[in-house]
């Protein structure tokens, strides 16, 4: 992880390798920042950015030379989109100013704002070292020799606005704690994402989620297959019989300092690889399919921000967690399985493995007797051709809850859609021999697998979010690394503090 400062106006006499300004628009000498800099260097801003094609925008970067003028050996202008959340502004900023850091071997990057955008404090500080962390993100673990990186950015400044009275130090410090533990579960979804399948086991990643609770003081049960079998989960066992491996069931418990009477219970799909089943995919659909235990590790690194910030509600989170394998054990097409919640399913297509282990842990979840229920999960490709790759699908039984989420959402600029529980569709889930059926039929496949789970939550408020696009980035995006992206946290952290 990275050092943080935070220190007052822009870094005009500080000792960075590279100084990073946030621009909209054409550079503009009246700027509290870009004025004193402009003179310093004894350039025009606005005339070289002309020179350079450089207008401000989204995307678009002007490196410049300190000119021996400025401790600062390089600067580099960085075009913001003013029509983004500031928040995810912020985030952006950051993420660039690091890459490009990160690329020339720099080690002390300064971030200079003119304008906080209207953030606050604490969500300024909490962007910034969000988009720092993810620009110097990168999963080395299993590179050798040339190929592991020498060096890195080491440390970041935050420098606030000119015009701006400077933070009381101890709110700064707080907000650094703060804004690290999201950082820390970011990283740690990461990581758990692109961890590969035969290091990343159902029961490697039970291992991972003991020794994350332990360290942060989190109750945690954990139970193996027999165990699982004995407490009724029949459709966890179901699809677990295809693999080697056997399948865990993850149970974390957060308890806030004072009791509360709002109990969230979140669940998390923990498939840690998805070959289809007997129903196998074609290579090139399996190729990233480690990364199908992607709800079960923004739950997991939700509850270790939850233990670090500590908010106000209970918080449970259950990961159901099992490869999905052609094994000879591997249920068949045909086969008619009883739930935990009694319902029994036919499975007429062994790749919709998710909604069955995660219907049978939201049932589950009915017995916490939670005040609301969210589940995340890589659900469906579905949702990736309705809403691209990079937004989540959203579906909830409950308008108030749903708009909770949504707001938070828009406070951090992930992007959330919400999409209907639509009626009309629910008799695609009849079956003629089990009270329903595992699939649908080609269309609405996002909608029918919601559908499918919503016979499992009662009367509970219940949202489900299907992040089957933006929980892995094929390339890295202006504001998430390449693979694993921790999609997601941010957003559900800011909701269960709301
Ligand atoms: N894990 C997949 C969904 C997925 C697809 C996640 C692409 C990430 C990227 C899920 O288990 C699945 O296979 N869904 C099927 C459902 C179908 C058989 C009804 C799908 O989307 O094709
Ligand atoms: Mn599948
Ligand atoms: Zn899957």
């Amino acid at each position: 992880m990275l050092k943080f400062e935070v220190v007052h106006g822009p870094l005009l006499d500080g000792s960075a390798d590279l100084l990073a300004v946030a621009v909209s628009g054409r550079p503009n000498s009246r700027d509290p920042v870009l004025g004193p800099l402009a003179k310093t260097l004894g350039v025009d801003l606005g005339t070289l950015a002309d020179e350079e094609l450089f207008e401000g925008k989204a995307d678009q970067q002007l490196a410049l030379s300190g000119r021996d003028r400025l401790p600062a050996r390089r600067i580099l202008l960085v075009g913001i989109d003013p029509t983004t959340p500031a928040y995810l502004r912020a985030r952006t900023f950051a993420v660039a100013a690091v890459r490009h850091a990160l690329a020339l071997n720099l080690r002390r990057v300064a971030l200079a704002w003119s304008d906080l955008w209207g953030l606050e404090t604490a969500a300024w500080i909490e962007a910034a070292v969000v988009g720092a962390e993810t620009g110097a993100y990168r999963f080395i673990e299993y590179l050798t020799e040339d190929r592991r990186p020498k060096n890195g950015v080491t440390s970041v400044v935050l420098c606030t606005p000119p015009g701006r009275r400077p933070p009381p130090p101890a709110r700064v410090d707080e907000a650094l704690a703060r804004a690290g533990a999201l950082a820390e579960a970011l990283q740690l979804a990461r990581d758990l994402v692109n961890e590969p399948p035969n290091v990343l086991t159902p029961a490697e990643l039970a291992r991972r989620a003991q020794a994350t609770a332990k360290r942060v003081g989190l109750k945690i049960e954990v139970w193996d297959g027999p165990e699982i079998a004995k407490r009724g989960l029949h459709l966890l066992c179901a699809v677990q019989r295809g693999a080697e491996n056997p399948a865990r069931f993850i149970r974390i418990d957060y308890r806030p300092p004072k009791p509360s009477r709002r109990r969230v219970v979140l669940v998390g799909k923990g498939l840690t690889f998805d070959s289809g089943g007997l129903c196998l995919k074609p290579p090139k659909s399996m190729q990233d399919m480690k990364c199908d235990m992607s709800g079960g590790a923004l739950v997991l690194a939700t509850m270790l921000a939850c233990a670090l910030r500590k908010p106000k509600v209970e918080v449970i989170a259950l990961i159901p967690c099992t490869e999905n394998m052609p094994g000879g054990g591997a249920m068949r097409t045909g086969d008619v399985v009883r739930s935990y919640s009694g319902k029994t399913v036919e499975i007429l297509n062994t790749d919709a493995e998710g909604r069955l282990i995660l219907a049978d842990a939201l049932a589950y979840a009915l017995d916490l007797k939670p005040s609301v229920l969210i589940d995340h999960a890589t659900l469906t490709g579905a949702c990736m051709v309705a809403l691209g790759p990079n937004a989540a699908g959203l579906f909830s039984n409950d308008d108030a809850e749903a708009g909770r989420l949504l707001r938070a959402a828009q406070f951090t600029g992930e992007q959330y859609w919400r999409l209907p529980l639509a009626e009309d569709l629910k008799e695609l889930l009849r079956s003629e021999v089990a009270d329903l059926r595992n699939v649908g039929e080609q269309y609405g496949g996002a909608i029918t697998a919601a559908l499918f789970l919503r016979n499992f939550v009662g009367s509970v408020p219940w949202i489900h979010v299907d992040i089957a696009g933006p929980a892995w980035a094929e390339k890295a995006t202006s504001y998430a690394p390449r693979g694993g992206t921790g999609f997601g946290i941010p957003t559900l952290l800011r909701f269960l503090e709301s």
